[in-house]
């Protein structure tokens, strides 16, 4: 059984001026122990995806669709009113949540309250949902910092005195403080420099393959997936354009937005290649293109293509694209080899 399955999620978010369709249909499925990365520019819905995970959606945030299964449990049907907002303080979330499952917030920088030193915040984290005394989360947070790379005699220290580097740890120290099966990590090295960036992946992957939880790493920079992630999902305009093994992604790309997407990034062997952007801009998610939302910037668009929204074709085990002519796509791709 996956550990998540989340199938044609829709979120909507009210506005003035009509509703932004922030995701509009996304399916995917991570299992125990598994890394997925969810990639795409800024703006296609990542972070909407994780909100609507945890259940911490913005109050104007609507569930237009779909479900979320975590662990077999229907998490939508625990807390959704009938008008499709989320009830965060829904005491079955509050449960699973940083307990089961937790978030490391996109700007995760400046999670924590400059005014209370950050072993302190960690500490309160974990009484507040484990019947613990103060000295045991005390020496578990020592425990946590050690564990990500922080010596503990900082546990002390306020937040302006950690580097940009240690307050990401941090971030990650109380992500895992109470030892949660999967843990979504939102653009967690963004901020950062590149030596630190790399370092910081570095732990996760370690973290992440001792502790045999599933994580899900959101970024809009593919080679920071391309090393860590067993599979990775890629978002465009609220749609999932494509998901399969790393591998399989990289290797056998199948959708003309992936391959756009790679094209755009310095080659992960380390071999430079030329930056080639693709043409235009994502769309308004309040007046997405018809059909296929990737049609107007596509150079194999067709009339199909503004007409009928893609069902997902099966290119090869578990390798979903989402394009009306992967399988013409693939044959193309491959004879270029
Ligand atoms: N609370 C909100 N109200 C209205 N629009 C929102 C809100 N939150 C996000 N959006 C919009 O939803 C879309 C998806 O945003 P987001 O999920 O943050 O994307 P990403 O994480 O991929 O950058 C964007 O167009 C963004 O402007
Ligand atoms: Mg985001």
């Amino acid at each position: 059984m996956a550990l998540l399955e989340v199938k044609n999620l829709k979120v909507h978010f009210e506005i003035e001026d009509g509703w932004v369709k922030a995701v509009d249909g996304v399916s995917f499925t991570i299992n125990s122990g598994e890394t997925m990365g969810l990639v795409g520019e800024s703006g296609c819905g990542k972070t909407t995806v994780a909100y609507a995970i945890t259940q911490l959606l913005p109050t104007n945030g609507y569930i237009k669709g779909g479900k979320i299964f975590f662990k077999g449990r229907d998490l939508l049907k625990l807390s959704m009113r009938p008008d499709g907002r989320l009830d965060d303080y829904n005491e079955k979330i509050r449960e699973i949540r940083w307990t089961e499952i937790s978030m490391i917030f996109q700007g995760a920088m400046n999670a924590f309250n400059p005014v209370f030193k950050v072993g302190d915040q960690i500490i309160e984290a974990i009484t507040l949902h484990k019947d613990v005394s103060d000295d045991e989360a005390r020496e578990r947070v020592k425990e946590l910092f050690e564990f990500v790379g922080i010596t503990p005699d900082r546990i002390d220290n306020y937040p302006h005195e950690f580097s940009g580097g240690m307050k990401q740890r941090a971030m990650i120290a109380l992500a895992l403080a109470l030892n949660p099966s999967f843990v979504i990590a939102d653009e967690p090295t963004t901020a950062l420099d590149v030596i630190t960036q790399d370092r910081i992946l570095a732990e996760m992957l370690r973290l992440q393959e001792q502790l045999k939880m599933a994580m899900m790493i959101i970024t809009h920079d593919v080679s920071v997936v391309a090393e860590v992630s067993d599979k990775i999902g890629v978002m465009y305009a609220g749609l999932m354009m494509e998901v399969g093994e790393t591998t399989q992604v990289f290797k056998n790309t199948a959708h003309p937005y992936t391959a756009g997407l790679l094209g755009s990034f310095p080659s992960i062997k380390g071999k430079k290649k030329r930056l080639i952007s693709i043409p235009g801009f994502p769309p308004d998610l309040v007046k997405p293109p018809s059909g296929c939302p990737f049609h107007p910037r596509c150079q194999y668009a067709r009339q199909a293509c503004q007409e009928g929204r893609p069902k997902g074709v099966e290119v090869e085990l578990g390798h979903i694209s989402y394009c009306h002519y992967a399988k013409e796509l693939w044959d193309e791709l491959r004879r270029r080899e």
